[in-house]
Order: C-alpha cells, then structure tokens, then sequence
C-alpha cells in the first residue's frame, strides 16, 4: 500500500519571515495529519528557518534542486550534503521550469538523482509534457524517454525509494488542470515504464504525484484515483488553509 505524499513546492517566493510564518500556518493546519506523507520545498535561502519552526512535527522538509558534486567550482549551485546539513530529507529534481530556463536535461536530471541517493536524500523526480507534445500525441513518448534516461545506473532499490511527479507543463500554473482520466492515464504508463525498467514491485511502490494547477477543488478528484498518490503543489501550497485542504483530499479512500 502506497501512503501518499503531497508536497509543497514554494518556488522562488517567500522572504525569511514569510517563510517563517507560512512555516507555521503549516505546521498549525497540519502537524498530527497521519495517513500522508508532507514535504515543503522552501528556496534554499530559508531552508534552515523553515527547519527551525517544522522541529520534529510530521511535516518534512525538501529542496527545489541539487548539483550532482560534492563540492567544487559550480557558482550558484548547491551540494546533496550541504542540504542534508539544512535537514532534508527530499529533493524536486528536473522540474520542467529548470528544463525549459536553466538547460536541464535528461542526462543531468540522471546524475543529479544519482548524485541525491547516493547521499540518501529522497529525489521527487519530475517529468511531463509540453502542450505541442501532448496536441501531437506524444506525451507517453516524451515520458517514457524522461523516466528511462532519468533512471539509468539506477539500481531497482534505489527506484523504488524514489518519487516521480508527472506535471504537465501545459498545466503548471496556469489554472488547466490534467482531467483525472488524462492523469490517471499517464501515471499508468509510467508504472508501465518503471515495470520494463526494473519488475513488478518497483512498478508497485513507486509513489507517483500529480502536479499541475492542483488545487483544494480539484485535488480529491486526482487524488483518489488508484495511480495517483498525492501531489506537487506549487500556487496552491503558499498558502496553509489551502494547502492543508489539498493534504487532506490525499487522505480521501481510493475509488
Ligand atoms: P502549480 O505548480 O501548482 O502552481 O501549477 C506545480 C509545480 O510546478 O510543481
């Protein structure tokens, strides 16, 4: 039984204290919340003061990115260690806004994930279409070729400890949400991909988060389909009633 995760994703937003206090709203909303996994991905700026206010509450904590170094000449970028020493436990890699902005690739998502398990940090790994992808009917082809260059030297352990969002770029941030149906479909495909790749139990625990416009109205509707388990949220988590309302749908019994 897969326990569904649902993360935050605060993008570049939030000064110290705002951090601080969406930190708070959080833990108030949601500390105790048992039955789903809860992560907040804050910028690397506020890592260490949004650890301070989570303490040892439920909720964990997750970085937006890593560099798949040790440590070196990499302006601007930032280790698997240095973020373990900021208490994470997660990292978003390969979202489509550091493919389409910053040059991510198949093959530096790939040693980026390595780079994190081998530090024992939790990758959430993001794939997804474009809408001139998705309108050409080549979504299950541009998934299958990020999941499988994602995971290559990936051993079938370290797979099956991993997190994979499938985000729709036509989705993200833009109010359209993926139909359920369209979702479903995909994170079916995706499980397919994870069984070629490796076998049954990895395509089995594999948890597979939607994101994409998610929000307190639609994310019951998403979540409680079977492939579905949970989401990554990015509008809707920089505020915690709303974000609390789409952890809660999370908890809602499969259909
Ligand atoms: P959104 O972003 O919820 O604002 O669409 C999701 C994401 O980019 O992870």
């Amino acid at each position: 039984m897969r326990v569904p995760i649902v993360a935050g994703n605060w993008k570049m937003h939030m000064s110290s204290g705002e951090a601080e206090q969406l930190a708070r709203g959080i833990v108030g909303s949601l500390d105790g919340a048992a039955g789903v996994e809860i992560v907040v991905c804050p910028s690397f700026t506020v890592l260490d003061r949004v650890r301070n206010v989570l303490g040892d509450c439920l909720v964990k904590l997750g970085a937006q990115n890593l560099h798949w170094a040790d440590e070196g000449a990499f302006t601007g970028e930032v280790s698997a260690g240095m973020l373990l020493t900021c208490g994470c436990e997660y990292v978003i890699l390969g979202h489509s806004e550091r493919r389409a902005w910053f040059g991510e690739t198949d093959t530096t998502v790939n040693q980026r994930l390595r780079a994190a398990l081998s530090a024992a940090l939790k990758p959430i790994v993001c794939v997804g279409e474009t809408l001139e992808e998705r309108q050409s009917g080549a979504t299950e082809r541009v998934v299958r070729r990020q999941v499988t260059a994602g995971f290559a030297n990936v051993s079938a352990t370290e797979a099956a400890g991993c997190v994979v969002a499938y985000e729709p770029v036509w989705a993200i941030g833009t109010g359209m949400t993926a139909t359920p149906l369209q979702a479903e479909s995909v994170h079916t495909s995706i499980r397919r991909v994870l069984r070629e790749l490796y076998n049954d139990n990895v395509a089995r625990d594999v948890r597979i988060q939607y994101g994409g416009s998610v929000k307190p109205d639609n994310a019951a509707e998403l979540f409680t389909r079977p492939n579905i388990d949970g989401g990554l949220i990015g509008g809707a988590s920089l505020e915690p009633d709303s974000f609390a309302a789409i952890v809660k749908a999370a908890l809602q019994p499969e259909i």
